[in-house]
């Protein structure tokens, strides 16, 4: 029998007892053993709930008894996640987590003490909720040099960006129902301002690159000055909004960003809509490939934990091979890379075009009828520095959005 203790009962870790409970006769033979749960871990108690039968409140009953083979975490945050993570691979356990807090800044130290234990640190719920993305970078891409990754890395947001085109949705409104359906991270901050899709473009930059993508090294911006007024804009032009997570690897510098990006609709990840994440990888051998799916949720999230479950009670004793060095990749400065911007001004189109070009040169002007005392333009490429040096020249800039 494979034993496993779960850790947390919230949104992910009750999905994650479900399905194990639930589908426990077919995970079972597709381990070719019985998969247990012995142990759930919260802080409260569950009256009337079946886990009441395994629920336990200390974490030593999980890490003292020699019965646990798998503990899988989905508590969040890193205290005590990285006391927990650490605690059992060292006691000759395998350990597997949703949460990308702890990914992001202990992955390469977790891995390497996974590989010394010979045991599994795994973590595919970290990134996309249940897209299979990790295992696939990890084992599928293997032949290839990744050269590029831009994905949709956050359910929250793309759920609210997603609600206020097509519905005409406030942000506000939004968010409190991304949390009450359970996609919003327990200080939502971490979604609105991008922190959450800054560590998943970190874990995966790390996995393709190889080495360390420090997410604190990767500039973020978030959704939060994204108003209805964009979304007007965009429905004239057939475009959307959309947060990407990007990477890049241009002649051996590599780029990493977090940041709002107005696509068309021919844009392959311009459908990828609501809840759902898209994560779009390219390298010369594999051309263009695409991830799509659930990128939150209890039971998506869940399918993701549970495989891991899966891969290591089928590797309970054998280290699969993960590489992600812990030395740190240096990223290219911000302020070199090339976008179009989308930009809103105040004022009159006509009136005011003259100084723009001198500020930008020839420029697309874009109005829309319903939106009064202001106009866009969309500029041609230019590296970020650019764009700051001629935007400062330019009096009432409302509104600035990369293009892609
Ligand atoms: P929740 O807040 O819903 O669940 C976390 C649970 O863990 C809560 O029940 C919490 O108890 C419990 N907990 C916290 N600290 C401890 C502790 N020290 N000991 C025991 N139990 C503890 O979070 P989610 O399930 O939404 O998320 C969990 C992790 O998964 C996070 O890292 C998140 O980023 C990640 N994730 C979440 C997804 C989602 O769709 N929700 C998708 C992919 C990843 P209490 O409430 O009392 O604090
Ligand atoms: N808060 C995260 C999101 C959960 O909305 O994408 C999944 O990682």
């Amino acid at each position: 029998m494979v034993n496993v203790a779960v850790l947390g009962y919230g949104t992910v870790g009750s999905g994650v007892y479900e399905v194990l409970t639930q589908n426990k006769e077919v995970i079972s033979k597709r381990v070719g053993d019985e998969v247990n749960v012995k142990y759930v871990l919260d802080l409260r108690e569950f009256p009337g709930d079946p886990v009441e039968s395994v629920l336990v409140h200390d974490f030593d009953i999980i890490l003292n008894d020699p019965e646990v083979d798998i503990v899988a975490e989905a508590m969040g945050g890193l205290n005590p996640a990285y006391k927990f993570a650490k605690a059992t691979l060292e006691a000759g356990k395998n350990y597997c987590t949703s949460n990308k807090e702890l990914v992001a800044k202990y992955g390469p130290e977790l891995i390497a003490l996974a590989e010394k234990m010979n045991k599994n640190f795994l973590f595919e719920a970290s990134v996309g909720g249940g897209i299979p993305i990790i295992r696939p970078l990890n084992e599928s891409l293997t032949g290839d040099n990744i050269t590029e990754i831009s994905g949709i890395l956050n359910g929250t947001t793309n759920f609210i960006l997603t609600k206020m085109d097509k519905e005409g949705s406030s942000f506000d409104d939004v968010l409190k129902e991304a949390q009450a359906l359970g996609y919003a991270e327990k200080d939502p901050t971490a979604d609105v301002e991008g922190y959450d899709a800054c560590r998943k473009i970190a874990i995966l930059s790390s996995l393709a690159y190889g080495s360390h993508v420090d997410f604190e090294d990767i500039y973020t911006e978030g959704i939060t000055k994204i108003t209805d007024v964009d979304f007007k804009y965009t429905k004239k032009m057939n475009k959307s909004i959309k947060l990407f997570g990007k990477s890049k690897n241009v002649n051996g510098k590599i780029y990493a960003m977090v940041a709002p990006f107005m696509i068309d609709d021919e844009h392959p990840l311009f459908s990828v809509n609501g809840v759902k994440n898209g994560i779009l990888c390219k390298g010369p051998v594999i051309d263009d490939i695409m991830f799509y799916g659930s990128g939150a949720g209890k039971l998506p999230t869940a399918s993701a934990v549970v495989a891991d479950v899966i891969e290591e009670a089928r590797y309970l004793n054998s280290h699969i091979k993960m590489v992600w060095e812990p030395e740190k990749i240096e990223i290219a400065d911000i302020k070199t890379d090339e976008n179009k911007y989308f930009v809103r001004v105040e004022g009159n189109a006509d009136a005011k075009l003259a100084e723009v070009k001198a500020a930008f040169g020839e420029v697309e002007v874009v109005t829309v009828d319903d939106v009064t005392d202001e106009f866009a333009f969309i500029t041609n490429v230019m590296a970020h520095e650019k764009y700051e040096e001629a935007a400062a020249k330019v009096s009432g800039i409302k509104q600035r959005i990369r293009m892609a």
